[in-house]
């Protein structure tokens, strides 16, 4: 590859309620960089970087656009260039018009997912340090997006032969088809990973944090200021990626992930692991099952260039779901 795509940086959601949707990602322990009228800029406590949560206020929630961070603005063009020889059209924001973010280019990809490029985000302090903000579940930083997408062969081929990304794991579904796959630039376990179903949606965003521990005590705190119908699923032990997760729901039903104890995926000779769609330690290692709005609910997303949601196409692998064997 002639451009080099660093990792996953931000994700710009619409929320119909930014101070209700502010107190939420509060309790969660996220820091809050900047604040207008109409946008919330969020961060974990040891980014360095401006922003990996845009909360922009709107009439109805939609996911405007999920951006990764390429490592310079030379490589930038090269991957613009890139997209354009194949027939992408590409919708350039020049520095300056989005606060924090240098140039950048948003694109539909070929799953329908509104995407985004840039190099260059504004510097703030790093918190990592400042113990005494720390609080609700500590976010540390963002980790990586989940898309549900019609193909997920597709996306998988597209993203690891044309934009250079690895596959840590996969789950193979119905004729040894690939149902589900987590791919990375950074090296761990997924900077996007796509699962089978109707597409495109935004199923989450991860947000990695430095022990379960933390996670725990995010679930007390949001218990305890009456956040408890928002969490959805967990905490448990993912057998796919071993991670710890608990996943919640926003105030308008954007997916958040907390997520720590994902492993280096970065040797070159790393063999991804696969698993079968009905293995139960693959959901969740300990063997319980999600619940049914984890399959089936998910964030509609915009058409980079209509700004209009994009509308759903069907899965192509019939099966939506694990069938539990125990
Ligand atoms: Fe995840």
């Amino acid at each position: 590859m002639s451009f080099d795509i660093i990792r996953s940086g931000r994700a710009v959601f619409h929320v119909t309620d930014l101070e209700k949707s502010k107190q939420f990602y509060d309790a969660l322990g996220f820091i809050e960089t900047e604040a207008t009228e109409k946008e919330v800029y969020l961060r974990g406590l040891e980014e360095h970087n401006h922003h990996s949560l845009l909360l922009k206020q709107r009439e109805t929630p939609a996911l405007e656009v999920i951006s990764y961070k390429v490592r310079s603005e030379g490589d930038l063009d090269k991957l613009a260039a890139k997209l354009q020889r194949e027939g992408n059209e590409l919708i350039w924001l020049q520095k300056g018009a989005q606060k924090a973010v240098g140039r950048a280019f948003r694109y539909q990809d070929i799953s329908g997912l509104p995407i985004e490029f840039y190099a260059e985000m504004e510097a703030v302090e790093r918190k990592l340090q400042h113990y005494h903000l720390y609080k609700g579940a500590k976010v540390q930083r963002i980790d990586h997006f989940n898309c549900m997408v019609s193909d997920v062969e597709k996306a998988h081929n597209y993203y690891i032969n044309e934009l250079g990304f690895s596959c840590s794991e996969y789950t193979a579904g119905e004729e040894d088809k690939i149902w589900a796959a987590w791919l990375h630039r950074k090296p761990s376990v997924h900077d996007v990973a796509f699962m089978n179903a109707p597409g495109p949606r935004l199923h989450h965003v991860g947000f990695w944090l430095s022990d379960p521990m933390s996670l725990i005590d995010g679930c007390d705190v949001l218990a305890s200021l009456g956040y408890g119908p928002s969490i959805e699923r967990g905490p448990g032990r993912h057998g796919l990626s071993n991670a710890f997760f608990l996943y919640l729901r926003d105030p308008d039903g954007h997916r958040i992930e907390l997520y720590n104890g994902d492993y280096f995926t970065g040797d070159p000779d790393f063999e991804p692991v696969r698993w079968e769609l009905d293995d139960p330690m693959r959901q969740t290692f300990w063997g319980h099952e999600a619940p049914d709005s984890w399959f089936d609910e998910a964030t509609e997303v915009l058409n980079v260039y209509t700004e209009k949601k994009v509308a759903l196409q069907e899965a192509k692998l019939k099966k939506r779901k694990p069938t539990f064997v125990i």
